[in-house]
């Protein structure tokens, strides 16, 4: 961390804890929450098979696993870091494994959890996992929820302790967190609306929680209100607007809408490549019907006609620019290279590329769009290791000004530089949780035991 960047987080944890420990002394009375008792794991085949998989999809929806799943972990046994500008916060085991997930939770004590961010034992749960939506989420979504969890395989493991810098580490900080900008409530729909545009809605503002990235959020790491969808940051991506502000050149109509969220592409737009492609993975298994609800909810958001008519590609100045880009990009992205004539949207149609911020297109240059085991879908190579800072900047400049008539980006070498920050912070949590995983005894002879479970095929109630 750079010395500006840790003076700046030291001040913010500062205010933060002034602000929170004011918050929380009067929020004294609510801070604490009692126990809710424990209960023998429910039977899997006391919940009916609709309910189980109904779960399924509000699960899928709500990206459970994609949180709840380390890399090449067991689905639902936590272990994630997600990090967020105050430190990184590991996504716990929610498997109904009576002593490491949450096979000891009544549907009370899961209610309680999703509603209110406090645990079974009476603890604050960090807003990282995002209550501050699933509290909109109907008692009839949390039970089928609740049965879908309760039917997986149960998984013995313990995620990581969080790192978290003093006093954000003391959890009954969050009571004033929650006072502030936890809004519990039914969710109300709108008369006004048709009964689809209302279950997007509902699906968009509380199990989709698609505003925990697609909304900005304040210094407490809180959504801005009055701010809707208005673009926001995820692990070091651009979520960019889902309304008037969309930069994107051409208008999303319903139809393209369904198509990049059920399959992570739409050829009038282009790809999924950062954190959206997981929740696009997700989305794919979801029925037809909800996908069709949340397009024509977030299409009425977005604004009414083009901001701009993609202009004619323009010749660029800079030839050392135009040479890397024909020959790093064009054999895939030139006007007349095979992907391109069949089909692949051109540039112009990017959003990343009309964005107000380059920081989605050099993270596509960095990382490109990785091949996945099981999945289908395209594939760009990353350049992180080929290209250097001045050359991926060269580039984002170059596509800017040749596929777009909006102004340049500014400060283009200082945001390559953050971008290549951002991705070491991330290798360098993702390693560091393998590493406390792997010193961990339960961990160890949870892996013991998953292999042995695989191995016999016992057990395996999924
Ligand atoms: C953006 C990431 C994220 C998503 C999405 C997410 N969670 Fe979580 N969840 C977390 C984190 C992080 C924690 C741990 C918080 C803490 O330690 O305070 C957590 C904790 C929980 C807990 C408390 C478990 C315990 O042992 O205390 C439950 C229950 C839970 N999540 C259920 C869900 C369900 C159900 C979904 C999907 C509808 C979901 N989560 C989606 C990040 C997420
Ligand atoms: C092997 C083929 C290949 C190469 C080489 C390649 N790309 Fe891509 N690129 C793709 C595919 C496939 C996609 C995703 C589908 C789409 O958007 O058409 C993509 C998407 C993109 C996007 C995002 C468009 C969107 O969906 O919003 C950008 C920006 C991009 N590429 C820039 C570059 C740049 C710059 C280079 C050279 C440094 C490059 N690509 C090299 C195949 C390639
Ligand atoms: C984990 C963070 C995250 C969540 C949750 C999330 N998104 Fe995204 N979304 C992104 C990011 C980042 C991008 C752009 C870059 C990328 O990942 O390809 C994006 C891109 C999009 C785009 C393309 C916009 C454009 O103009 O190109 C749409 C549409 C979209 N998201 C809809 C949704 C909807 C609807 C939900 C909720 C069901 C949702 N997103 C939830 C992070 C997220």
């Amino acid at each position: 961390m750079t010395q500006l960047a840790a003076r700046r987080l030291r001040r913010l944890v500062l205010v933060v804890a002034v602000v929170l420990f004011g918050g929380g002394c009067t929020a004294g009375a609510i801070a604490w929450n009692p126990p809710i008792r424990p209960i023998a794991a429910p039977a899997p085949a006391s919940f009916p098979a609709a309910t189980v998989a109904q779960g399924a999809t509000l699960a899928a929806i709500g990206d459970c696993a994609v949180c709840h799943t380390a890399a090449h972990g067991a689905p639902f046994a936590g272990g994630r870091p997600i990090p967020t500008p105050f430190g990184t916060i590991y996504a716990t085991n929610i498997t109904p494994d009576p002593t490491t997930g949450i096979g000891h939770w009544s549907l009370a004590a899961f209610r309680r959890a999703l509603r209110h961010g406090i645990d079974r034992r009476g603890e604050h749960l960090y807003p990282a996992l995002p209550y501050t939506h699933f509290t909109h989420a109907t008692d009839a979504d949390i039970a089928a929820l609740y049965a879908f969890l309760m039917t997986r395989r149960p998984v013995h493991a313990v995620a990581p302790a969080n790192r978290l810098p003093f006093p954000l580490d003391w959890r009954p900080l969050l009571a004033g967190w929650n006072l502030l900008y936890l809004h519990p409530g039914v969710w109300r729909p709108d008369p006004a609306q048709s009964a689809e545009w209302n279950r997007g809605a509902y699906l968009v503002q509380a199990l989709g929680h698609c505003g925990a990235c697609h909304t900005p959020r304040n210094g407490l790491g809180a959504e801005e209100t009055g701010q809707a969808l208005a673009g926001g940051k995820a692990e070091g991506w651009y979520a960019p607007p889902l309304q008037a502000g969309s930069p994107a050149p051409h208008k999303w109509t319903v139809a393209e809408l369904t198509t990049y969220l059920r399959t992570g592409v739409d050829r009038a737009h282009g790809a999924a490549a950062g954190p959206m492609r997981q929740v696009t993975d997700e989305l794919a298994t979801v029925p037809a019907a909800d996908l069709h609800a949340i397009a024509v909810y977030i299409a009425t958001l977005m604004p009414p006609a083009p901001p701009t008519v993609p202009p004619r590609p323009a010749p660029v100045a800079d030839s050392s620019a135009t040479a890397i880009f024909a020959g790093a990009c064009g054999a895939c992205h030139a006007a007349d290279a095979p992907m391109t004539r069949d089909g692949a949207p051109s540039l112009a149609r990017s959003t990343a590329v009309n964005a107000t911020t380059p920081r989605n297109v050099i993270a596509i240059i960095l990382h490109g769009l990785p091949w996945r085991d099981g999945h289908a879908g395209p594939y760009m190579p990353g350049f992180a290791d080929a290209l250097t800072n001045a050359q991926v900047a060269a580039i984002a400049a170059y596509v800017r000004a040749h596929y777009t008539d909006r102004p340049p980006w500014p400060h283009l070498p200082a945001a390559v530089r953050a971008a290549r920050h951002d991705q070491a912070l991330h290798a360098a949590s993702r390693s560091q949780a393998m590493r406390a995983a792997s010193r961990d005894p339960a961990v160890r002879a949870a892996s013991r035991d998953q292999i042995v479970r695989a191995a016999s095929r016992d057990g395996d109630r999924t």
